[in-house]
C-alpha cells in the first residue's frame, strides 16, 4: 500500500528518537535514504537498520541551522542519489523555561534548529523537487504548536511557525505537485520526553485518552502516509499524532 520503491527520502535528525523510527520505516517500504545529523558517526546505527533491510543508506554532517552546511548537504544528496522525492524535516531541540527567566540565547537557539532548520532545507529541495513535478516535504511539528505549553515559549513557537510555513509551502508547490504536510506528534517516548520529570510525564499521561504515551513507530506511521503516493490529494495539512490529545 506505502510504495516507496525508487525513492529517494532526506531526513534530518536521523541519529535517534524519531528521526531514526522515520528513517527505517521509509525504508521498509522501500525508499533509498540520505540521513542527517550534527555528525555523521553518529548515523551509524540509523544506516546499519537501513541496509540490513537492503536498502541504500548515506551519511551526511548536516547542521539544519546553518545554511552553508545545508546547501552543501543537499547538493551531496543530489549527486550521490540523484534526486530527492521526499524531505523529512525531522530535527529539532528544546531549550525549556519560563518565559520570565528564558534568555535570548535559548530563544534563539531553538528558534534556529526548529523553524529557520525547516525552512533552509526545504528551500534547499524545492528546486529539484519543483523541476521533477513530483515530491512530499513531510515536516515535524509538535502539539505544543498547536496548544502551547508553559515553559516552552520559543518550542511552541517555533513549532506554531512550523505549522503555518507548511500551509504556505503546501500553497506556493501545490502547482508543481509538491505536497506538503505537518505532524503533530504528541508525548512520544525519546530522549527528548525521558529527560522531563517523573511529575511531569504522569500529568502529561492524564491528558491522553488512549491513556498511553506514542512510540516513535506511530509518528513513522504517519510520517510514511504523508511521504507516500497514498496521500496524493493530501497538502497542507496537519495530522495531530498524539492519542487524541488535541482534538
Ligand atoms: N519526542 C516527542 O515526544 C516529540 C513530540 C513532539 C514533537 N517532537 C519533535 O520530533 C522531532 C524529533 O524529536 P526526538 O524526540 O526524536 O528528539 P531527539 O533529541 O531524540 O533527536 C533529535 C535529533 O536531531 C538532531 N539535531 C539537533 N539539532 C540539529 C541540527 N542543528 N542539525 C541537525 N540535526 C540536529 C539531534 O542530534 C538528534 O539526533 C523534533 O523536531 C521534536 O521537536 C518530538
Amino acid at each position: 500500500m506505502f510504495d516507496l520503491s525508487s525513492k529517494c527520502a532526506v531526513v534530518t535528525g536521523a541519529a535517534r528518537g524519531l528521526g531514526q523510527a522515520i528513517a527505517v520505516k521509509l525504508a521498509e517500504a522501500g525508499a533509498d535514504v540520505a540521513l542527517c545529523d550534527l555528525q555523521s558517526d553518529w548515523l551509524d546505527e540509523t544506516a546499519g537498520k537501513v541496509r540490513d533491510m537492503g536498502r541504500r543508506a548515506e551519511v551526511y554532517s548536516v547542521n539544519v541551522a546553518d545554511a552553508d552546511s545545508v546547501t552543501a548537504g543537499v547538493k551531496a544528496i543530489e549527486a550521490d542519489f540523484g534526486k530527492i522525492d521526499v524531505l523529512v524535516n525531522n530535527a529539532g531541540i528544546t531549550k525549556d523555561g519560563l518565559l520570565m527567566r528564558m534568555s535570548e540565547a535559548d530563544w534563539d537557539a531553538v528558534l534556529d534548529v526548529n523553524l529557520k532548520g525547516v525552512f533552509l532545507c526545504t528551500k534547499a529541495v524545492m528546486r529539484g523537487m519543483m523541476k521533477q513535478r513530483s515530491g512530499a516535504i513531510v515536516n515535524i511539528a509538535s502539539v505544543i504548536g498547536l496548544m502551547g505549553n508553559a515553559g516552552q515559549a520559543n518550542y511552541a513557537a517555533s513549532k506554531g511557525g512550523v505549522i503555518s510555513f507548511s500551509k504556505t509551502v503546501a500553497k506556493e508547490l501545490a502547482s508543481r505537485n509538491v505536497r506538503c504536510n505537518a505532524v503533530a506528534p504528541g508525548f512520544i517516548r525519546t530522549a527528548m520526553t525521558n529527560a522531563l520529570e517523573e511529575d511531569v510525564q504522569a500529568k502529561m499521561k492524564e491528558l491522553i485518552p488512549l491513556s498511553r504515551f506514542g512510540e516513535p513507530e506511530d509518528v513513522a506511521n504517519v510520517v510514511l502516509f504523508l511521504a507516500s503516493d497514498t496521500s496524493g490529494y493530501v497538502t497542507g495539512q496537519v495530522l495531530s499524532t498524539c492519542g487524541g490529545m488535541v482534538m
